[in-house]
């Protein structure tokens, strides 16, 4: 049985989770269990935000009719169909950055969770951001900027080797006391 910690039942460590995290595209045709959606979803409701504004709403798509809608806003969505569960990122209309970089750390914590779960993600840029309203009923209060398609992984689900994003050097992406210093 596992280890209980602080009364959770502990899934993959967080280092472990953020270095192995790899996005993706491809998903089997297995739904989601509602305790391990619950989970994820829980996981992002508990991000901070700046003063607590809590701006962040969050659209659980499953209806696939619903989700090929929600490729027409989007330049790089033509995948998304095969994810049996979207989750959508919404926020308050704002001009301030920090209420998107509060949804960032609501869909960061999302993806990650989902990753100690199992499951796989990728995030979407909505690049027609108003004509995700009609289709979801947003209020003119919020608008949805992110989705995250998830499901259980497809082999071959990830970018191939050869394309692969790396990431920079400790060295490129680290500077100390000046930018580049
Ligand atoms: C803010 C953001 C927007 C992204 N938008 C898209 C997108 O619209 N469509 C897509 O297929 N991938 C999208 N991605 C996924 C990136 O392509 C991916 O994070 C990057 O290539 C690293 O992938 P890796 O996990 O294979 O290293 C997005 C990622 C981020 C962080």
């Amino acid at each position: 049985m596992a280890a209980e910690l602080n009364g959770q039942t502990p899934g993959m460590d967080v280092l472990s989770a953020i270095r192995s995290k790899r996005d993706t595209r491809a998903f089997t045709d297995r739904s989601v269990p509602d305790d391990v959606l619950g989970r994820v979803l829980d996981a992002a409701r508990m991000a901070g935000s700046a003063k607590n504004r809590q701006p962040v709403r969050l659209i659980v798509v499953t209806d696939p009719e619903v989700i090929e809608a929600l490729k027409g806003p989007c330049d790089f969505a033509a995948w998304i169909h095969g994810a049996p569960v979207v989750v959508v990122g919404c926020v308050e209309r704002s001009d301030s950055i920090r209420l998107q970089f509060d949804l960032g750390r609501h869909l960061q914590n999302l993806m990650l969770a989902a990753h100690a779960e199992g499951l796989a993600t990728c995030p979407v840029t909505v690049q027609r951001v108003a004509d995700v309203s009609p289709i979801l009923d947003i209020p003119e209060t919020h608008e949805a900027l992110m989705y995250i398609p998830l499901g259980y992984r497809a082999a071959g689900g990830e970018a191939p080797p050869a394309i692969a994003s790396p990431r920079l050097s400790m060295d490129e992406y680290v500077s100390y006391g000046s930018f580049g210093g």
